[in-house]
């Protein structure tokens, strides 16, 4: 079997105004990468994900996952393998508490409720969030909130995780814990961030998007260490990595 679990060859989207945000973009991932896909607003990461997940498809191109090609026959089968976390949580989560949205995808392979429940404490436990489960999504705060879309998706036991701008809207202690529970998760990742300093800590590669193309594709330590590239792209180098604004001491080096 192929070490390559997805791949994306030449993708090329345009939107119906004619706007194309995806320009022949190709790469391949690695069983067990965790990958941030980098870039300024309008980069295009969330058609990137978009196509990935088969919720829009390209003009040209292909993206395989696993042995999937993905098309409109094959979305059941490709969304066994990947799971999304929307940017909004409040998009992804719409019972009346978070066990039921937990359970849902399960419910819905129509496994039995023994199997259900299973999956749904394990879930719940692995983003910290067990005690929450009887309570309505919406009286959670952000962080909570996050963390039960995270279980909503661990629940169909994906092998690939996909996660649009997970710390977007998070205070820092919640942003913390999400970072720490991230770097715990065994599966493959693909996240989009513009959060240097969380890809750095939990991304082992990086691709950065300029304008719908791959301006630069490599390891994460490599990449966020590279002032120019970063801003020629509309990014800024991970706070961890610059240097002290009062003393102009170094504070990180990347390598170590
Ligand atoms: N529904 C849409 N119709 C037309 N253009 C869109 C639509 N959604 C996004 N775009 C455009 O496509 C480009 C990429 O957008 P997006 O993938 O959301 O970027 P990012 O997630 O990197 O901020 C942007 O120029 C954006 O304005
Ligand atoms: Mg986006």
């Amino acid at each position: 079997m192929s070490d390559y679990i997805t791949s994306v060859k030449n993708l090329v989207y345009t939107y119906p105004d004619g706007h194309t945000a995806v320009r022949d973009i190709s790469f391949e991932i690695k069983r067990g990468e965790s990958i941030g896909i980098i870039g300024a607003n309008g980069a295009g990461k969330s058609t990137l994900l978009m196509l990935i997940m088969g919720l829009l498809m390209p003009q040209s191109g292909e993206i395989w996952v696993e042995e999937l090609k993905v098309t409109p026959k094959s979305l059941t089968a490709v969304r066994q393998r990947i799971g999304m976390v929307l940017q909004d949580p409040d998009d992804q989560l719409f019972m009346a508490n978070v066990y039921d949205d937990v359970a849902f995808g399960p419910r819905n392979y129509k496994l039995d409720e023994a199997e259900v429940n299973e999956r749904v404490t394990k879930a719940l436990q692995t983003v910290g969030i067990l005690y929450l489960k009887d309570r309505p999504p919406f009286r959670l705060s952000g962080g909570e909130k996050r963390a039960a879309a995270i279980a909503s998706v661990l629940s169909m036991q994906p092998g690939i995780l996909v996660m649009d701008e997970p710390t977007s809207s998070l205070d820092p202690k919640a942003r913390r814990r999400l970072i720490s529970m991230l770097k715990e998760l065994s599966q493959t990742k693909i996240i989009t961030s513009h959060d240097m300093d969380m890809v750095m800590e939990v991304c082992d590669r990086a691709i950065v998007l300029k304008e719908g193309r791959i301006a630069a594709d490599g390891l994460a330590r490599d990449i966020l260490a590279d002032c120019r590239l970063l801003e020629e792209c509309g990014l800024e180098s991970p706070l961890s990595l610059q240097n002290c604004p009062l003393c102009g001491s170094k504070k990180q080096d990347p390598g170590h």
